[in-house]
């Protein structure tokens, strides 16, 4: 077999994201025969601890240009993964990560990296005809992620409309992730009709959430809980509420500055209007409450909201396992969100988690802001056994390939599959 696996061909291309940005797409063929693919997405709010995407500068496309990163695909990386196994994923990645050579993965770039990475992966599950959530899970990769899904986008991916990043919602009540998208698309739809009915419905963000047109960050709590009710639906209970504050990106050093409300607040009174929310909505999961810099403030929050509200690291971790050991120690966070492109191999990524679930963290397998087609991410929470996933919205292609295809492995498991629902918090959160 392992002859069979072995990398003839890597190729890689520049192809477009979901904001009309390049990125890079990688191809890796083996002796016989199999080849896999997969392109590499892209943050805009992005932690600054994460690894380095190469980018080419200059005028063309804003500066955004990957040719470099291509071409260290198509030379370097290649010649030092030919001949490979591709069912050897540590051994590849530690070739990829030694050949890069930087802290940073700067040197090559996190993106040429990844790449390769997980083409190598798909490449290696088709060669043994089975889907890459098998190939990476085997048997035991029968648990259905509960969905995390944006309904209105702010921050960063709305012009800074609103402050808070993501308004999403979670359905630790559906019975399947077939009936948590279900739920979710009234609830979509049902915010859609709010939005028209005040008159402000203009369109959409980033990830493909309304666009967040309030006045203040809390009346869109309020629609958010207006939207579920008006689905039928019981908040709290069926479907609850998940934010991304992302507060690194209107925060530094302690001092954050909520645009929308002009107002600023030192950190304990971002913690107080947190945690006052969390009494006033039903909130079950938090991300990045607080600043990348603020660890000491993150971990007064994380003791002070309990088991009741689970508080994902994003910016903070970075999906790095050292970055959620320090925080475990601290008691900053209790969940990793995971972004293979914050670290840029698979097996890093797969890393963290271990490291995470070791330590009685909870974990989400995520998307970035910049996506494509590629479904790689929903394989990962599958065969990795994460138990939630965030992909944005419930619009744009680009996020409902990675909905629909986590459909059809539903499908495909049967009777096997399990939804993780209300489990994955390790509590009960509404
Ligand atoms: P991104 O942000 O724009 O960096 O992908 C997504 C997130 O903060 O979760
Ligand atoms: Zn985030």
């Amino acid at each position: 077999m392992s002859n069979e696996t072995s990398i003839t061909r890597v190729h890689a291309r520049r192809v477009w994201d979901s904001r009309g940005r390049p990125t890079v797409e990688a191809e890796v063929s083996l002796r016989g025969g199999a080849v896999g693919r997969s392109i590499v997405p892209a943050g805009a709010s992005k932690g600054m601890r994460e690894a380095l995407e190469l980018r080419d500068g200059g005028k063309a496309f804003g500066g955004q240009d990957v040719q470099l990163a291509v071409a260290n695909v198509n030379g370097e990386i290649a010649r030092a993964v030919l001949g490979m196994a591709a069912d050897d994923q540590v051994a590849i990645d530690e070739v990829l990560i030694a050949l890069d050579g930087s802290p940073n993965r700067g040197r090559l770039g996190a993106n040429s990296l990844l790449a390769v990475s997980m083409a190598a992966a798909h490449a290696a599950a088709n060669a043994r005809g089975v889907p890459l959530y098998r190939y990476l899970g085997g048997a035991a990769a029968t648990l259905l992620p509960m969905p995390q899904i944006q309904i209105f986008g702010g921050g960063a991916h709305a012009g800074r409309r609103v402050d808070i990043q993501d308004f999403m919602v979670v359905c630790p009540g559906a019975a399947s992730f077939a009936q948590a998208l279900e739920w979710t698309a009234e609830v979509y739809r049902h915010a859609g009709e709010l939005m028209a009915e005040r008159g402000s419905q203009l369109g959409v963000a980033d990830e493909g959430g309304w666009w967040p047109a309030f006045d203040a960050n809390e009346d869109a709590l309020e629609a958010l809980v207006a939207a579920i009710e008006r689905s039928g639906l019981v908040p709290g209970e069926q479907v609850a509420i998940a934010l991304d504050i992302a507060a690194s990106e209107f925060g530094h050093n302690g001092r954050y500055t909520l645009g929308l409300e002009r107002r600023q607040l030192d950190s304990d009174g971002l913690i107080e209007l947190l945690l006052r929310w969390c009494d006033k909505f039903p909130i079950a999961s938090i991300e990045d409450p607080l600043g990348e810099d603020d660890g000491a403030a993150f971990a007064r929050f994380t003791a002070a909201v309990g088991r009741r509200v689970q508080v994902v690291g994003d910016d903070l971790l970075v999906s790095s396992a050292e970055l959620v050991r320090e925080s475990a120690a601290a008691g900053a966070a209790n969940t990793v969100l995971l972004k293979p492109n914050q670290r840029g191999t698979l097996t890093e990524t797969l890393r963290c988690w271990e490291v995470a679930r070791a330590l009685g963290y909870g974990g989400i397998v995520s998307a970035r802001s910049g996506e494509t087609e590629d479904t790689t991410i929903v394989h990962l929470a599958i065969g990795w056994q994460v138990g939630q996933l965030k992909v944005g919205s419930f619009a744009r292609g680009e996020r409902m390939a990675k909905w629909n295809e986590a459909l059809r492995i539903e499908e495909r498991l049967g009777a096997r599959a399990r939804y993780a629902g209300v489990g994955v918090f390790g509590c009960n959160p509404a």
